[in-house]
């Protein structure tokens, strides 16, 4: 695929990816023999470590392994401190230390690679010059590795000088200098990457590239080949870096929750009444009167009835509807079981992968919910109305969390929970409403009923 985009295109309609039939390792997305690695490039401080780093996070949470290798942390093994004329290419030694880490940082990545480890390589660095490029593309023709190579190219000067204090002044390399003068030098080093940066152009027709320009205004893409890697720039398309929010909460307390009974379409208790009707007052405290918000809630009665007292625009969604826990569904866990023991026990054993008969399994859920967070990526304040299994989803997409944990996380009902993406992390914060609910939360190996929750 080659083409441009500009800004307006970006809005791509959303939904399922059509899924090629090949063999899959049960996500539905990868040929497993598919070896790729992504090449960033671009001027220091245009994000490429923080797209590296996301792209990952993303790539682990669909069960896809990949891994960064990053080649200032290669270089820090030889010279922890550089000033900026170590990135003067006229400073001889300099470009001999740095070539040794691009050279370590390619071979360990081969080396991974061929000891089958994984699907998905970033080698982060600058890889400024085409020479550069072309090197790391010989090795990986000659290793079976197919390139994409990714370039940030973003000259607002405010926006690489806010990255440069937000993320560069306490890099390892300024470990003990003081803010002001590292941000000096950091631009002095970015003037030496200047003199020689060569963006990627025409004469490079052959590779397989995506430029994203003024963070992803217009981006171009070129000869772009197979299922993974369009999946992969569809992602980057996706991506921005206007500050915003993600509210998540359950919905309030169901007659369902009441009973112990998992799964249905039960309406609100009398509990969950009361945490509907006090939604609008937490979300403003914890959003403030200005923001503008979209709230998006499952299809299911329980999601939009504590919704229903927000005045935002809402969005119902199916991919958000709670785990089908199948021929289980409207049980209590006594009752599974007891109906169930073996299934019971095969879930305690590896909840993320164990699917309900006739209905789905925590992996299941991340691929439906995709879509999800491919919207929540392009949009700005969104505050979901969910249910306990998807929200863990979701958390877990955010704060990185692994599956054998994520099945397992503790996501209280009538708690409002607000989560802030920051450069290398996304901040948290709970609020809880004064209303009290059962606990819906059942430990590993117990058969525990719902129980008031503490
Ligand atoms: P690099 O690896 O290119 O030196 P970093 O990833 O360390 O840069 O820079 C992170 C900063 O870049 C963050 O402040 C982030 O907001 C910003 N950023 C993220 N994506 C982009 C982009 N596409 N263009 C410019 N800046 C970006
Ligand atoms: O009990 C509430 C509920 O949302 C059920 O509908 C659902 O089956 C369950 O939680 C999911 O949680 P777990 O995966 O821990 O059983
Ligand atoms: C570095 O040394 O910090 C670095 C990123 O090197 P390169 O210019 O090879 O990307």
């Amino acid at each position: 695929v080659n083409g441009e985009f500009n800004h307006d295109m970006r809005r791509v309609p959303t939904g399922e990816f059509m899924t090629p039939s090949r063999k899959t390792n049960g996500v539905g997305v990868q040929a497993e023999d598919t070896k790729i690695c992504v090449v960033m490039v671009g001027l220091p401080a245009r994000g490429k470590s923080l797209i590296a780093q996301k792209v990952v996070r993303y790539l682990h949470w669909l069960s896809i392994k990949a891994k960064t290798f990053n080649v200032g942390q290669y270089r820090r093994t030889n010279t922890p401190n550089p000033s900026a004329d170590f990135f003067d290419t006229s400073n001889s030694e300099g470009e001999r230390l740095r070539r040794a880490a691009a050279e370590a940082a390619v071979n360990d990545m081969c080396k991974w690679f061929a000891e089958g480890q994984g699907l998905i390589a970033i080698l982060d660095a600058t890889n400024s010059t085409k020479k550069r490029r072309r090197w790391i593309q010989e090795r990986c023709d000659a290793e079976g590795i197919e390139t994409l190579f990714v370039e940030s190219k973003c000259d607002d000067e405010d926006i690489i000088m806010s990255n440069i204090l937000e993320v560069k002044t306490t890099s390892p390399d300024y470990v003990g200098q003081d803010p002001e003068s590292a941000a000096q030098d950091f631009r002095n080093r970015i003037r030496n990457y200047e003199r020689v940066y060569q963006t990627i152009d025409e004469d490079e027709f052959d590779l397989t590239y995506v430029k994203l320009i003024d963070v992803g205004k217009h981006v171009i893409i070129n000869q772009i080949q197979d299922y993974l890697q369009s999946r992969v720039v569809y992602y980057l398309m996706n991506l921005h870096i206007r500050p915003r929010s993600i509210w998540l909460s359950r919905h309030g307390e169901s007659q369902y929750n009441l009973n112990g009974k998992i799964g249905g379409d039960a309406e609100l208790s009398e509990r969950g009444e009361m945490y509907a009707r006090a939604l609008p007052g937490l979300v403003k405290q914890s959003v403030g009167d200005s923001r503008k918000l979209t709230v998006w809630t499952s299809t299911l009665r329980r999601t939009i009835a504590t919704a229903r007292f927000l005045e935002f625009e809402k969005l119902e969604w199916k991919a958000l509807d709670e785990l089908d826990s199948g021929v289980c569904d409207g049980l209590t866990y006594a009752e599974i079981e007891e109906r169930y023991p073996d299934d019971f026990k095969q879930r305690d054993e590896d909840k993320y992968n164990y699917r309900y008969l006739g209905g789905e399994s925590y992996r299941d859920v991340v691929i439906r919910l995709e879509p999800i967070i491919m919207e929540l990526e392009r949009s700005e304040n969104i505050l979901i109305v969910t249910h306990q299994a998807i929200l863990r989803c979701i958390y877990a997409y955010f704060m990185n969390v692994p599956q054998e944990r994520s099945p397992w996380m503790e996501v209280p009902l009538h708690t409002l929970i607000k989560l802030t993406p920051k450069a290398y992390s996304t901040q948290e914060e709970r609020l809880k409403a004064d209303i009290p609910a059962v606990s819906t939360f059942r430990e590993k190996g117990s058969s525990a009923k719902h129980q008031e929750a503490a």
